[in-house]
């Protein structure tokens, strides 16, 4: 018989492309999706949605991490060997916005799935996304399991208390529970709230004729940035181990928001030049000194995760897994799939 799964934000990028995987390694795969007046099913309908077609691996259940009740009911009816907590709130900005309903989701909707395995007393193993906002500005070195947390976001706080319960549930009641500290992934799947997507999106716009510039935040933001397809098999991989732990899982290279706007652009044959400082700094097409980029103070936040770089040396060492596509494959990939998509 076929193992089971089931993921939590399954219409999000990585419950997405973790569906695709575990589909691939023969697991019957069940997702939660939540109640929405408009579509959310975009990154999920290459695959079979009919419930009601035979043999089908793929099956959807209404849920959300707000409600308990729901969360019982759907653990006990499928009995999962494995569930992959991925739903969130998962915008950092955002998160100062709604700061109450981020922690009801991303803290105490992991404690309430925890709750609900161990009341049901099902046999299943437990993954939790965890972040590398939980660092926040702790340091400017490589980060590993081992370094400070230091959240700095109403997100990271509400993932802190995520982090910390998934590890006294398995050391209180013996549940098979790990935590996978993620730095930054992307993918044409991204949501285009995020810089890369924003980003990348926009400059398929701007050469389609359909944009005339992109407004961004922080220019000098640093991340590790990885491709979110490399990230699920990680996810796979912790709960295939011996023993439940924690894993950092990142690329162990570092890049400005600038670099990745500048690549982006060349990618698509522009090259950008900058001028100006401070909130008046702009980049102009070096060609036609259009300007295509200028600076919003709306997307700064009231505190900065100034830079993030992340050592991944200890998932290496257990389970051998590193990332296959470099920052650049990952940004040309980006603007292929949006020219490819704002052209059709
Ligand atoms: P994402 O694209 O924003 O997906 C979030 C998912 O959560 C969506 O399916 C969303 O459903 C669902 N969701 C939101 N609120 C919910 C609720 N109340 N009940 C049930 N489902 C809810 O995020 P992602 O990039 O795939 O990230 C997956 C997880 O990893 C998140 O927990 C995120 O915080 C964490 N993480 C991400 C990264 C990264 O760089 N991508 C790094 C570290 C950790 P809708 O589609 O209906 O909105
Ligand atoms: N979103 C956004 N929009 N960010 C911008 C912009 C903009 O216009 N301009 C600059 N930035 C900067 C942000 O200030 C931040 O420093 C950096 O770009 C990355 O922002 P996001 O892409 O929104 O990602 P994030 O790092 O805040 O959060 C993502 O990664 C975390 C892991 O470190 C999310 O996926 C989180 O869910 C995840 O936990």
């Amino acid at each position: 018989m076929s193992k089971k799964a089931l993921i939590t934000g399954v219409t999000g990028q990585d419950g997405s492309y973790l569906a695709d995987f575990l589909i691939e390694k023969g697991y019957e795969v069940h997702g939660l999706r939540r109640r929405s007046s408009s579509y959310n099913l975009t990154n999920i309908e290459h695959l079979n949605l009919n419930p009601h077609l035979k043999n089908s691996k793929f099956f959807l259940h209404y849920g959300d991490l707000t409600d308990s009740s729901n969360l019982n009911r759907v653990i006990e009816k499928i009995e999962p060997d494995e569930i992959y907590n991925l739903a969130a709130q998962s915008h950092v900005r955002v998160s100062f916005d709604i700061p109450e309903y981020t922690a009801e989701v991303d803290a105490v909707g992991t404690l309430r799935l925890l709750d609900a395995i161990k009341e049901t007393g099902i046999k299943t193993k437990f993954y939790q996304a965890s972040s590398s906002e939980l660092y926040g500005n702790s340091s400017n070195k490589a980060l590993n399991e081992k370094s400070p947390f230091s959240p700095c976001s109403p997100y990271a706080v509400a993932k802190l208390f995520a982090y910390w319960i998934t590890v006294n549930y398995r050391d209180s009641y013996n549940m098979f529970a790990s935590n996978g500290i993620l730095f930054n992934h992307e993918s044409p799947r991204r949501s285009s709230s995020f810089v890369s997507r924003k980003i990348t999106l926009a400059v398929a716009n701007i050469i389609k004729g359909k944009q005339d510039k992109l407004y961004l935040g922080n220019l000098d933001a640093c991340r590790d940035w990885g491709f979110a397809k490399d990230y699920v098999e990680a996810m796979w991989l912790m709960l295939q181990q011996e023993n439940p732990d924690d894993y950092v899982i990142a690329t162990g290279n570092i890049h400005s928001v600038r670099e990745f706007a500048v690549k982006a652009f060349h990618a698509a044959g522009i090259d950008i030049i900058w001028k100006g400082e401070g909130k008046d700094e702009k980049g102009l097409d070096s060609k036609t000194n259009n300007i295509l980029i200028e600076i919003d103070p709306y997307y700064f936040r009231p505190t900065e995760v100034d830079s993030l770089l992340g050592d991944a040396t200890k998932a290496k060492a257990e389970f051998n897994w590193q990332p296959r596509i470099s920052f650049d494959e990952l940004v040309d990939m980006m603007v292929k799939s949006d020219i490819e998509r704002v052209s059709g």
